[in-house]
């Protein structure tokens, strides 16, 4: 996607063939800067301290970092060594262990001189793939903003709820939840999205506001609360949301929140559709809540704010009283029954075992 006329990946292989650059999201919407990622234990730090975030962004970054590693020592030891270290950096989105055996069935089986330049093609080959899969599930998504939109007054929008951020900076390009809202607009539909701030990280107002700024989509920012109350009053069509983790059954596990939007969804009749790629599904995961391991993380970002001041500085500040706790789960799971239908690079899929396993046979 453009950034100021300028077209832009959320990771990219820099002009010196081995560092590799990314978008530090931590300072976005204020500052739009660039870092280079050079060692292993960059690439570790970077889906860490979420410099970059977002599932697919965290695979792809993952598979850069284990050609960083292999760089400088390309055995056995160390494939094992780096898959641990890049492992450990969040525990939720399968992403990243999905693109870690991808490296890992490409890698092992080589002779160590043959492994660098093989890791580094993976890599581009994963995000690529990303690219692709975004492009297409924006298609799928795209027949269902048209169908909604057909059946609403000329020029009235279509209003689309999304949370957290599942756009083009939590992938390598397009998005997931956003690809079918881009082509939209793109293709001229009329298309507004109400934005979920989405504590305590405020991806949504920080990033999916930031991006769809960017690109010209019409949107508005709520607080994580108002979801429910705008689809009581008629104004939000459909819910679309992206994924961490889908199991085999099609429970979606998401950002925080996301369940109590599917739950106000489902009282109003609103389908709540979830963008889905492919390396998201878990198949060895059967039980959503029960099974998938839920990323808790600092009680800083609950009890601390970062914005911009009005002299123009970032600034942090605390807004719990001394001494109380804070507890920040980072994901929920909306069980599948929630779910109207997964927006898939092969279509639209029904979130169940059956139609999980009919649209991917090769993945079960
Ligand atoms: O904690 P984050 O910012 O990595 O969480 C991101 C999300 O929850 C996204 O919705 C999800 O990763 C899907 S991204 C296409």
């Amino acid at each position: 996607m453009k950034v100021d006329g300028t077209d832009y990946r959320t990771i990219w292989l820099n002009d010196d063939g081995w560092s590799v650059g990314i978008i530090d999201q931590t300072r976005l919407p204020h500052v739009f800067t660039t870092l280079d990622l050079k060692t292993l234990d960059d690439a570790a730090r970077a889906i860490r301290d979420m410099w970059v975030r977002g599932a697919p962004l965290i695979g792809a970054t993952a598979a850069y970092g284990m050609a960083l590693a292999l760089r400088d020592d390309a055995s056995d030891a160390t494939l094992a060594t780096a898959t641990d270290v890049l492992l450990a950096t969040r525990p939720t989105a399968i992403n990243l262990r999905w693109a870690l055996e991808e490296m890992e069935k490409v890698l092992s089986p080589l002779d160590p001189t043959e492994r660098v330049a093989a890791a580094y093609k993976r890599a581009a080959e994963i995000c690529d793939e990303d690219v692709e899969i975004n492009a297409a599930i924006g298609k799928a998504g795209l027949a269902l903003i048209e169908a909604i939109a057909a059946r609403k007054p000329t020029g009235e929008a279509v209003n689309v709820l999304t949370h957290c951020n599942a756009g083009w900076l939590a992938t390598v390009d397009w998005g997931t939840a956003t690809a079918p809202i881009y082509m939209a607009h793109n293709a001229g539909i009329p298309v507004h999205v109400w934005v979920d701030e989405t504590r305590p990280r405020n991806q949504g107002a920080s990033l999916t506001a930031w991006e769809l700024g960017h690109h010209g989509v019409p949107h508005t920012v709520i607080v994580d609360n108002a979801g429910g109350h705008l689809m009581q009053h008629g104004k939000v069509d459909l819910v679309i949301t992206g994924t961490d983790r889908t199991t085999a059954t099609g429970d979606v596990c998401n950002k925080i929140g996301t369940y109590l939007k599917a739950l106000a969804a489902a009282d109003n009749s609103i389908p709540f559709y979830v963008g889905l790629p492919s390396p998201t599904i878990d198949f060895r995961v059967e039980d959503g809540v029960a099974e998938i391991p839920i990323e808790e993380r600092a009680m800083e970002e609950v009890s601390r704010l970062t914005g911009r001041t009005d002299a123009g500085t970032i600034a942090t500040i605390t807004i719990l009283p001394d001494g109380s706790p804070a507890a920040n789960p980072a994901f929920d799971v909306t069980p599948a029954r929630l779910v109207a239908g997964l927006i898939t690079e092969r279509g639209i899929v029904d979130a169940n075992r059956e139609a999980i396993a009919a649209a991917f046979p090769e993945r079960v």
